[in-house]
């Protein structure tokens, strides 16, 4: 399994332009918090049910997840592609570095809430995009189910129950710690984000 500083590596290689770190720091932070989130639900899930689940796939998954974020946007950090497309762009992307199907997958499978037409498969699929649903990168902050429904609402009103659905079956994460550990990140990051916008 690729290991967290290939995947960084690769994040390196494809995060680019003027707000080439910003980006990077961006798109991986995200991607750490997503992993920290998925191996909390890992965990609930082995100590209340006795599931074991791959956990370096678990971790290279939501570490990989974001991948195609940079082929979004140009040099100059304007949107030039739907961001829908960056989990077709990630995918493309993990064929390219020979990255293997299972973990390729990530990418592919974890917009939205998951819902089709590429819908995970297996349990560490599932639970990187559930886990991606309580933290947004746009202003970085993390959402609340009740923010995740009221977004889902704009959409696809139906959406709302595979999110209620996903509860269900992965309980609600403990964002306490993470807000804690990553504050000062978060104000960095979005005085940074705000600045640019304003240009
Ligand atoms: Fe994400």
């Amino acid at each position: 399994m690729f290991n967290e500083s290939q995947i960084y590596s690769l994040h390196q290689k494809y995060s680019h332009g003027k707000y080439r770190e910003e980006l990077l720091d961006l798109v991986w932070t995200h991607s750490l918090i997503v992993k920290e989130i998925s191996l909390q639900i890992a965990h609930n899930l082995k100590s209340k049910y006795q599931i074991n689940l791959d956990s370096d796939l678990l971790t290279a998954g939501a570490l990989i997840h974001d991948l195609g974020f940079y082929k979004c946007f140009d040099d100059d950090f304007n949107k030039t592609e739907k961001y829908i497309l960056h989990s077709q762009f990630g995918y493309e992307l993990c064929h390219q570095e020979n990255i293997p199907e299972n973990l390729a997958r990530f990418c592919l499978v974890h917009n939205g809430i998951g819902i089709y037409p590429n819908i995970p498969i297996t349990l560490e699929e599932e639970i990187v995009t559930y886990a991606d649903c309580f933290h947004s990168k746009s202003y970085p902050n993390y959402k609340t189910l009740v923010d995740i429904k009221k977004m889902l609402v704009i959409y696809r009103p139906s959406d709302s129950i595979i999110i209620d659905r996903l509860k269900n079956k992965f309980g609600l994460p403990d964002l306490i710690k993470l807000k804690r550990k990553y504050g000062q990140w978060h104000l960095k990051t979005n005085k940074w984000l705000k600045s640019i916008k304003q240009k």
